[in-house]
Order: C-alpha cells, then structure tokens, then sequence
C-alpha cells in the first residue's frame, strides 16, 4: 500500500474534520452578527421553523404549508438560518452559484472535501467536464441490461419470502450493488465493497460531538478500507480497464489533469450521492403505491404512465428535503437581502409542494409528470446521476406492475410496520418489516396500531437537513 497516498488521504479526512470545528465556529460567530444585523433587513420574516427539530424531520408537509403560506424567504434567529422555500425563489437560488457557495458543505454542519458537489466555479466546471462521460446516453444505455436484472432479482426475492424487510431486500442494495457495477467492482468484491459503502454513506455527519465520534469512526474506517481497495485496484489496473465510469473518467481527463486521489474522491462521493437518496426513492414510492392503491392500479393498467410517477414520486416526496449554501455576496430574492456570510437552506422538499407550482400538491398522482421539479436540484450542481435514479425507479416499478397485483401495509405491532404484496397471478404474498429505521421526513406521525403505517426509511432526513442532537426549544412554525 502506498504510504504517502494515504498520508494524504487521512489528511484530506483530518482537514474535513478540522475545518469542521474551526469553520463552524467562525461560521457562527459570523452568522450571529449576520443574523443581529437582520433585524434591519427590511421586509424580513421571522420564523421558528427548525429543520432540525425531530417532529418536523419526522413530518415536513404541515410545517412547510404554513412556511409556503408566508414570505418568500423567512429567517430562523436561533439558528441563524435563511430559509427559501417557494418552488420559483428555491430554483433561482440553486442557480445563483456566484453568490451561494457550496464550498462550506452542503448539510448543516460545514466541512469541505474535495468533491464536485462542494466546489464552486471556475473548478466545478472542469471535474463537471471531466465527469460527464461516464454519465452520457450511452453509458446509461450500457446499465440498462443491469438495472433490469437487479430490478427482477431483488422483486423477485420479496414476492418468494413469507416475511421479508422491503428496504433491507430491495431499496438498499439496489443503489450500492448498482453503483459497484458501475464503479468496474467485480461481482467477487461486492460484498466487501457494500460492507464499506455502507460505513461510508454518514460520511456528511463527521463532527466532534459524542454521538458522532462512533459514525465517525465507522465513517473513517470504511474510508480507509475503500481507499486501500481502489489504491490496490487502480495501481493493478484493473478498474482501469473494463468499460466503467472511472476507466472512461480517466480516459476523458485532460493529460496530467485528474490525479489517483481525485478518483478515488469521486468513487466515494458517487457512493454517497447515490446510494441512500435512491433507497429513499424506491422505499418512498412503495409507501405512496401502498397508500394510493388507485394509483397503483391506474400503473397497472396504463405502464406507460410509470416514468409519470417516478417523476411524481421525486416531487411529492424529496429524497433530499433541503440543501443548504453559504452567501459569499449579499443576494436578494423575494424583496428580501440576505447578508453576505449567512448560511442558507434550499428547501426542495418544499418547493416541490408549492401550490403555486403544483395544484393540489399534496396529492399523489401518477399521471401528472412534473418533470420540472426540484427533486435533482438545478443549475450547476444539477444531480449528475438523475438519469440512472431515475432508470433504477422505472425498472423497479415495471417489475412490481408486471408482478404484483398490489401493495399494502399493515402494522402486526405498534411500531412495527409492514408491507403486504400480493402477487399475480398466483395469490403468493410476503409481509416485509421495517422497524429499524428512524422516520424520514414527509412520511406522516405514527399511527394508531393496527392501522395502515408508514414504511420508516434510513437517516436521510439528518444528512440531508444537517444532524443537531440538541432539544429543539420551539416547535410551531
Ligand atoms: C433519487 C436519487 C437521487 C437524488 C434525489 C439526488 C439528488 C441530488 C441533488 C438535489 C443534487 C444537487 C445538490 C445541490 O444543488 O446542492 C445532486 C447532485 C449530485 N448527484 Fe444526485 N441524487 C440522486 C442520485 C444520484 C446518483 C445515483 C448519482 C450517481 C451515481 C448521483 C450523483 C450526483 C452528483 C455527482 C452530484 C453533484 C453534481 C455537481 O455538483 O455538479 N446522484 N443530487
């Protein structure tokens, strides 16, 4: 193993770490005087709305609807945070990438890493340059066959099991045996390589506090491991000769251009941009066909509808609910200025329900095709990887229509859900438990037992809205 290569890497890891404390403290003396000096602003509206706050992680909808009836841009004082939420403001926010800098991280806590989604221009448009062939038409065209395989086998495997978790056995491992296909992993290493992954993906909640030394820990620890397997692999170069995203990035880069490190930074990044958001996809959407049963049976009888409610399913339920930016310029939108240094959060999730976009935006419905939502994001950070997400929800749902004549939850115990699948033709059923996961956001409360309950997914919701453990103090928006 090279030494110096991983002296590096430990120290990119350490920088990250230690930005995140000297940062953050600058960050927040800064924004307390940003935010004492709000109170100037002109038109500014407070608001107690706390992305943070586990009731409203747990169920978004009602708190953003109250958020969507007011101003365009609120500010929170306790946490000294801008807060764009209505569909029109959250896109051109997303495009203002001269004044609203991804550099300090995108997730609550500030860190930065030498990643394409936590780089600002002129850089970000040559890794932007550099990326975009492993993600043409073409290349997609080349995972189709994959993603349909996978599609069936995992389908498959739950329509065949008496009881099985529907995001252990499906929603998981589809992301992160897909995206080792795409990284060249051969099929022999994939079961250590979702192992790591899977260490990895809290990669966005490094930080000091206790809770989060031992994610840390793990976090470093699958770091570690990955960079020694892909050291090992790119040296050898083995994962530099089949047809996969990093042999046609190291092909396309610019002679001397793109080093082994960044590489490596980028197979990391790729697993974390798209492996926990498209489980949260694919887990969402079985909830909203469970819960929408004439949806599901309009899929069933027009499949043609069903990259309609794919696009459907990213609006009416994010898997990413924000994204936040830091103001490098002072940057006005909706009559309001908002001070150079502030911290700001983008709320997708919010803008994809905002009537004046979307009528009726708390309905489910298939047929709509909002293929304008903010679900990938847009401008220059727009999600690189929206295409395959959204060809692995397609296939997953084509497979269920074909297969599963419909989809239903029950709770056996109090907080304890489950998902029933009935088969077609033949009447074979399996019940899927999912009781290790803390709520996502925008799945509703917990009901009554013996009620229909929500599929509980992984923690998006903190790595999206930025982990704080501390008690909320406010509640009401
Ligand atoms: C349902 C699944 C996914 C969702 C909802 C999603 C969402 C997003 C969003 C909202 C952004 C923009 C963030 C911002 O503007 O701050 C983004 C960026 C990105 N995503 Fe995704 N993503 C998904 C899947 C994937 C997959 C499967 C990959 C690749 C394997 C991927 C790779 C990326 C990359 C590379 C960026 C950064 C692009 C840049 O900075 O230029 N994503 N994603």
């Amino acid at each position: 193993m090279d030494t110096l290569s991983r002296a590096r890497m430990l120290s990119t890891l350490a920088r990250a770490t230690g930005s995140v404390v000297s940062v953050n403290t600058a960050a927040y003396l800064h924004a307390r005087r940003a935010g004492q000096s709000s109170g100037s602003v002109r038109g500014l509206h407070t608001t107690s709305f706390d992305p943070l706050d586990s009731a409203i992680v747990a169920d978004p909808y009602p708190a953003y609807a109250r958020l969507l009836e007011g101003a365009a841009v609120h500010y929170n004082p306790r946490r000294q945070l801008w807060i764009v939420c209505r569909y029109d403001e959250v896109k051109a926010a997303a495009r203002a990438d001269d004044a609203l800098s991804t550099a300090q991280g995108v997730t609550r806590m500030r860190f930065s890493l030498p990643i394409i989604l936590t780089t600002d221009r002129p850089e970000h448009t040559r890794m932007r340059r550099q990326a975009l062939p492993g993600f043409t038409r073409g290349a997609l065209d080349k995972w189709r066959p994959r993603i349909a395989d996978l599609a069936a086998e995992l389908v498959g495997a739950l329509r065949s099991r008496d009881s099985a978790d529907a995001v252990a056995a499906l929603a998981v491992p589809m992301p992160v045996r897909l995206i080792a296909h795409i990284l060249g992993v051969p099929a022999e290493d994939e079961a250590d390589f979702r192992r790591w992954s899977n260490q990895v993906v809290n990669v966005a909640d490094l930080g000091i506090r206790p809770e989060q030394l031992k994610r840390s820990a793990e976090v470093i620890a699958g770091i570690w491991a990955l960079h020694g397997y892909f050291r090992t692999q790119l040296q050898s170069g083995r994962l530099l000769e089949g047809d996969n995203v990093l042999s046609t990035l190291n092909a396309t880069a610019e002679a001397g251009t793109i080093t082994a490190d960044e590489l490596f930074w980028f197979a990391v990044f790729l697993l974390v941009a798209g492996n926990e958001t498209t489980t949260n996809l694919l887990s969402t959407m079985l909830l909203s066909l469970a819960e929408n049963p004439d949806q599901y049976e309009l899929l069933r009888e027009r499949p043609e509808l069903i990259p309609s409610a794919v696009e459907e399913q990213l609006r009416f339920c994010s898997p990413i609910q924000g994204f936040y930016r830091t103001a490098i310029n002072e940057w006005t939108t909706g009559g309001v200025t908002i001070p150079a240094g502030a911290r700001v959060l983008l709320l997708f999730g919010a803008a994809n329900r905002d009537p004046r976009h979307y009528p009726e935006p708390h309905r489910f419905n298939a047929a709509r095709n909002p293929s304008d939502h903010l679900g990938f994001g847009s401008g220059i950070h727009l999600c690189l990887g929206a295409a395959l997400a959204r060809m692995e929800a397609q296939a997953v749902l084509r497979e269920l229509v074909n297969t599963v004549k419909h989809i239903d939850w029950t709770a056996t115990q109090p907080g304890a859900p489950t998902a029933r699948y009935a088969a077609s033709p033949s009447s074979q059923s399996a019940s899927c438990q999912a009781d290790r996961y803390t709520a996502p956001p925008g799945l509703g409360q917990a009901r009554a037992p013996g009620t229909t309950l929500p599929l509980q997914l992984p923690g998006l919701p903190h790595s999206a809205f930025g982990q704080d453990r501390e008690p909320p103090r406010d509640r009401a928006v």
